[in-house]
């Protein structure tokens, strides 16, 4: 006779659950002896505790302390240096000196999905269209395929603690679209206003979830992220579109943004993630400290649900989206 139970086993914060298959048999039953024997035949370890993602559920994130360590996060800098190092202002120039300069943008932009570019701050450049200080000190971020394309980004990403993360988190299938490293630097490091992500990777459920990796302690004081606990319960409030090289900003839902009244800051430690939910508010000030704050983001949905043909960034065979694997 054959029995199936489950043994759940708590011990140091993590949570063991795995699978026996208990036989019992005639010989087996001599006194003194256990009246079975145990063949285990899965061995399930969560990487989350069972408060974490509970918290994750309630509030619509959690930060996870000294998640990466500290050789890695200096990989990944030293690897941000050298692509702003090699890139050439020149190529991009052209959005800070045509008239129009919306358009050039976007274009620049929308050239980026599947590549590795990088972005100026907003108030990189002076009225004279030089820029105000170094180049290493003037770029907004790099995007956004990174995780694909380079050899050390994609070190970082695919790493099976992330992939029990993602499965913890309910992401049966991840399939992460992009990749950002965000320098908000200091003085000039600029504001990003209240936004969900689920804006810009849509899909049928909702699915979207942000790994957001501090590769510096980010602060109240240089432009720590700020989140509505709780906000991913709310709808969807805007939709943002990719037609050929238009993109528009679909109003779908009238709900107001967070105020301080709701708001809470996430200060993290260098090392830390962050993940959160699709449908959470979220918002970040400007850095006016003398001090950057970097950090890095991989967007990710889950390849069960039905993901827009409308969303900016699109893969075909050429770049097939991937996991954590
Ligand atoms: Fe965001």
């Amino acid at each position: 006779m054959i029995y199936c139970v489950a043994i759940i086993a708590i011990g140091n914060g993590r949570e063991h659950t795995s699978a026996y298959v208990v036989a019992l048999s005639a010989q087996s039953t001599a006194p003194g002896r256990l009246p079975y024997h145990v063949n285990r035949i899965t061995n399930e370890e969560f990487m989350l505790t069972t408060a974490q993602r509970a918290h994750y559920r309630r509030d619509g994130y959690i930060v996870i302390p000294d998640f990466k360590p500290a050789d890695e996060l200096a990989r990944l800098r030293q690897r941000a240096e050298a692509i702003v190092d090699a890139f050439d202002p020149a190529e991009s120039r052209a959005i800070f000196t045509t008239r129009d300069q919306a358009r050039a943008s976007d274009a620049w932009f929308l050239g980026s999905d599947n590549t590795v570019r990088c972005f100026f701050e907003e108030e990189a450049f002076g009225p004279d269209g030089r820029l105000k200080q170094s180049k290493a000190l003037s770029i907004n971020k790099i995007g956004h395929a990174m995780h694909d394309l380079d050899p050390v980004f994609e070190a970082f990403t695919r790493d099976a603690k992330l992939a029990a993360v993602a499965r913890d988190l309910g992401l049966a299938q991840p399939q992460i679209w992009q990749s950002m490293y965000i320098f908000k630097q200091p003085g000039i490091g600029g504001e990003v206003r209240w936004h969900q992500d689920a804006t810009f990777f849509d899909s049928t459920p909702i699915s979207v979830t942000t790994f957001w990796f501090a590769l510096e302690d980010a602060t109240l004081d240089n432009g720590c992220l700020w989140v509505e606990p709780g906000g991913h319960r709310g709808p969807l409030r805007e939709r943002f579109l990719r037609e050929g090289d238009a993109i528009t900003m679909e109003k779908l839902d009238g709900t107001p943004w967070p105020d301080d009244s709701t708001a809470v800051p996430l200060e993290a430690k260098a090392g830390s993630l962050v993940c959160f939910h699709g449908l959470l508010p979220h918002y970040s000030a400007p850095n006016r400290s003398a001090v950057s704050r970097h950090a890095f983001t991989l967007h990710v949905t889950d390849g069960r649900t039905a993901y827009s043909p409308r969303n900016w960034i699109q893969r075909d065979a050429s770049l097939p989206v991937r996991g954590f694997e």
